[in-house]
């Protein structure tokens, strides 16, 4: 199989406090990956450190393997043009519309026509249960459940490979956060994503993930789907889901 992502002895250190510690890992192509850990272990902070937004004091990331430590600027555009991010809080521009939002790389790194961009966004839009109407709303009008589902718009416009969720059901009802659980599922299936999914939903992770990583105080504690951990894993944050019936 083919490795898409590899982390090598990656520690990051932020003020004087080790926020990473020797975290190794390899994803391979079509894999659907969960990073699973309590509020604060450095989740985030890990998938900021692979798409090259922190820089770690140790280790290596190899995407698509390339080491992206060395690659030039034009380079890492390259890559990350294959990447969709769907940032936890949805991270929208509040002073965008819906599908300005969604085609927010093309409108402002392309010459593209907006006519054509927002067609397609609108497409996209529809693609995840999403009313042509809702194209021209601003962020502000939207629900929780529904500006995630912009985010994810957002992040499937370039047509990525590897597709990153941050806390993606956080925040939201029990009956969205299932919808939007089987709407990941069904893109991954669909487009044949690589995808990396963070959370601290156990029910999340046990659902879309076929490997999981458990990470607490920045290192990886468990590696394995969530049956064997589920059996194994003597971690609290695998022993609660467990005990309330997961
Ligand atoms: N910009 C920053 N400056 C200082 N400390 C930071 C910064 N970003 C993250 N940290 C620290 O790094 C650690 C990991 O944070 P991170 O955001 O990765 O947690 P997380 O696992 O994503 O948590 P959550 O589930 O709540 O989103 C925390 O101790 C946090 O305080
Ligand atoms: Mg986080």
């Amino acid at each position: 199989m083919e490795k898409i992502i590899s982390v090598k002895n990656l520690n990051l250190r932020i003020g004087n406090k080790e926020v990473l510690n020797d975290i190794n890992f390899d994803i391979e192509k079509g894999e659907s990956v969960v990073i699973v850990g309590p509020s604060g272990c450095g989740k985030t902070v890990l998938i900021k450190t692979i798409l090259g937004i922190i820089k770690p004091y140790k280790g290596e990331i190899y995407i698509f393997g390339k080491n992206i430590e060395n690659l030039r600027e034009d380079e890492l555009k390259e890559i990350r043009e294959k990447i969709g991010m769907v940032f936890q809080n949805s991270a929208l521009f509040d002073s965008l519309s819906v599908w300005e939002n969604v085609g927010f790389y093309y409108l402002y790194h392309t010459n593209r026509r907006k006519e054509d961009i927002k067609n397609q966004a609108i497409e996209i839009l529809k693609s995840l249960g999403l009313d042509e109407s809702v194209s021209d709303m601003m962020p502000e009008q939207l629900s929780g459940g529904m500006k995630k589902r912009v985010s994810i718009a957002r992040a499937l416009i370039s047509k990525p490979e590897i597709i990153f969720y941050d806390e993606p059901t956080t925040g939201l009802d029990p009956i969205t956060s299932e919808n939007l659980t089987s709407l990941i599922k069904k893109i991954h299936q669909e487009f044949n994503t690589t995808d990396i999914t963070i959370t601290h939903d156990v029910k999340l992770a046990s659902k879309i993930g076929k490997k999981l990583i458990l990470i607490d105080q920045g290192r990886i504690v468990e590696v394995g789907t969530y049956e064997e951990l589920r059996k194994k894993s003597k971690h609290p944050i695998i022993r609660s889901y467990v005990e309330m019936g997961g």
